[in-house]
């Protein structure tokens, strides 16, 4: 099955993080803090005027960091490995190339086409991520994730045939109903209720499934057999699968309330003309460009700096810069190969921690024409698979145009790991037997398909790591969240907001805090 529990953990970290939460306050309705909470820190005026700050790593939390402690007056660098900034956050577009263990490929999308290769929605409530696209003027578009005409497909039900999320969804509620009209009663309840309690609640659960009184308005949530027409066209709706047979499959279950979990709520955004325009914004505006192809081999804490080894890959050359402070926000797998005099357990909390880095992988696929629009009626949204491909998406840009770019796999979890061991060759295949399941078209239409697969990224190792759930109890995750004298650990996967940029960006807030505090105080 593809969506077992680590693959929704490493998809939604914040269920780590809700659960950690059990001893913080509960509160109800308006109570609740539904827009989260700005944590931008406050620039202190010129406090890091002549103190210098080394960053390792151009990635949000990176770009994060520099664009703050600039405003209180820091000499910021940051040395990133790669050729390129944004870390994870990354568009492709025709004419670049991703790395794959079994060869380069390049990119080739029509009408000047993007894909999200990395982060590609944003929460309504992700405040603080929000607050820098304002800033930085960002525009932003929705990103549709529910859609139920989108597809639900297992090979163990109804002969492995796609069936509409409508279909699936109205099926449950109309279950619902027959178990509540037919066969439900006071005496099944856990705690006693009156007669007027039972009598409501049984009212309120028949319309949340289409009923309302006596007269059903079940109708209007069952997908059409014939489309309503002009004249004497009616329409026609289809009748309600069956559970037993829908229950063959658990994917089917959590796969329809995915679009409950908080995160992945409507309104969802994505970022008009991609997600590194987040990326573009921040360089835009940082007095000095991040240092690109400089990858640190060492770091060397003493008292009062940091001292770092970096190898410029161009050159070959290795050459050493001393700051007074460092933000590492480098993934830990990349941490781990750097030669430090950490204390040891700092050090063996890096290693230990190394085993929750999570692959995580995405096929983008071409098309001329919106096949998936005109013949199969999917404007935006995802079909979601109980195959290790597990999920499909559908732009949510550009609609009835010419063209677009599918996701055609996006793994996470175990399916991850299956799906990570593959050939390219493989891995492609396995979104392209899915493709041609779904949509007649795509085995004609579908071309030019692009494979990241992030475990085998050289500077990212891994889609993100989930340190919350399985190292919070051998204290491994509070160690890395605390410094090494005037060294910093910043990153998605040291909050609860794991594989979110909210996460990096909350993180670089933390170290940009204690940074400034440690100035303000010697
Ligand atoms: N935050 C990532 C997603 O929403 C994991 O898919």
């Amino acid at each position: 099955m593809a969506w077992d529990r680590r693959t929704i953990i490493t998809m939604f970290g914040a269920a780590a993080g809700l659960a950690g939460a059990a001893g913080a306050a509960r509160t109800l309705g308006s109570q609740s803090d539904h827009t989260g909470t700005p944590t931008r820190p406050k620039p202190a005026s010129g406090v890091g005027r002549g103190k210098s700050v080394a960053i390792i790593g151009a990635g949000i939390a990176g770009l994060t960091t520099a664009f703050n402690l600039q405003k209180s007056g820091f000499d910021c660098t940051i040395y990133e490995a790669d050729t390129r900034a944004g870390g994870r956050n990354r568009t492709l577009r025709t004419g670049d190339t991703v790395s794959h263990r079994d060869g380069a490929q390049s990119v080739s999308f029509g009408n000047g086409d993007y894909f999200n290769a990395g982060p590609a929605r944003l929460p309504g409530f992700h405040t603080n991520i929000l607050s820098y696209c304002r800033e930085l003027g960002v525009a932003l578009e929705p990103f549709i994730y529910e859609n139920l005409n989108g597809f639900f497909m297992s090979d163990a039900v109804y002969d492995g045939k796609p069936l509409r999320h409508r279909s699936v969804r109205y099926s449950i509620q109309s279950a619902l109903d027959e178990f509540v009209t037919k066969s439900f009663s006071p005496s099944q309840l856990a705690q006693p209720i009156t007669a007027e309690e039972f009598d409501r609640l049984e009212a309120f659960i028949l319309s949340f499934c289409g009923r309302e009184g006596t007269r059903f308005t079940e109708d209007f949530r069952r997908s059409f057999l014939v489309h309503p027409g002009a004249a004497d066209t009616a329409p026609v709706m289809e009748d309600a699968l069956s559970i037993t047979e829908l229950s063959k499959s658990a994917a089917f279950g959590i796969a329809l309330s995915s679009y409950d979990f908080v995160e992945w709520q409507a309104a969802l955004m994505q970022p008009v003309g991609g997600m590194d325009k987040i990326v573009e914004g921040f360089l835009a505006a940082l007095e000095v460009a991040p240092r690109l192809a400089m990858e640190v081999v060492s770091v060397a804490l003493a008292d009062d700096q940091v001292t770092l080894a970096v190898r410029d890959r161009a050159s070959g050359q290795t050459s050493s810069v001393t700051a007074d402070y460092c933000v590492c926000t480098a993934p830990l797998p990349i941490v781990d190969r750097f030669e430090t005099n950490f204390e040891a357990p700092y050090a063996a909390a890096i290693r230990q921690a190394v085993a929750s880095w999570y692959p995580s992988t995405k096929i983008a696929w071409s098309a001329d024409r919106r096949f998936w629009e005109e013949d199969d009626g999917i404007y935006g949204g995802a079909s979601s698979l109980d195959f290790d491909v597990m999920q499909f998406w559908y732009p949510s840009n550009g609609f009835n145009g010419n063209g677009g770019v599918l996701l055609g796999a996006y793994t996470a979890g175990e399916a991850a790991d299956r799906f990570g061991a593959l050939p390219l060759k493989a891995q492609i295949s396995s979104s392209k037997d899915i493709g041609m399941r779904l949509h007649t078209a795509f085995s004609a239409e579908a071309h030019s398909p692009i494979c990241i697969d992030w475990a085998d990224q050289a500077f990212a190792k891994g889609g993100w790591g989930v340190l919350t759930d399985e190292f919070a109890p051998t204290g491994a995750y509070a160690r890395l969240c605390a410094p090494q004298g005037r060294f910093r650990l910043a990153g998605d996967y040291l909050t609860h907001l794991t594989g979110w940029q909210e996460g990096a960006v909350l993180s670089a807030h933390r170290a940009i805090e204690g940074i400034l505090a440690d100035v303000e105080v010697g």
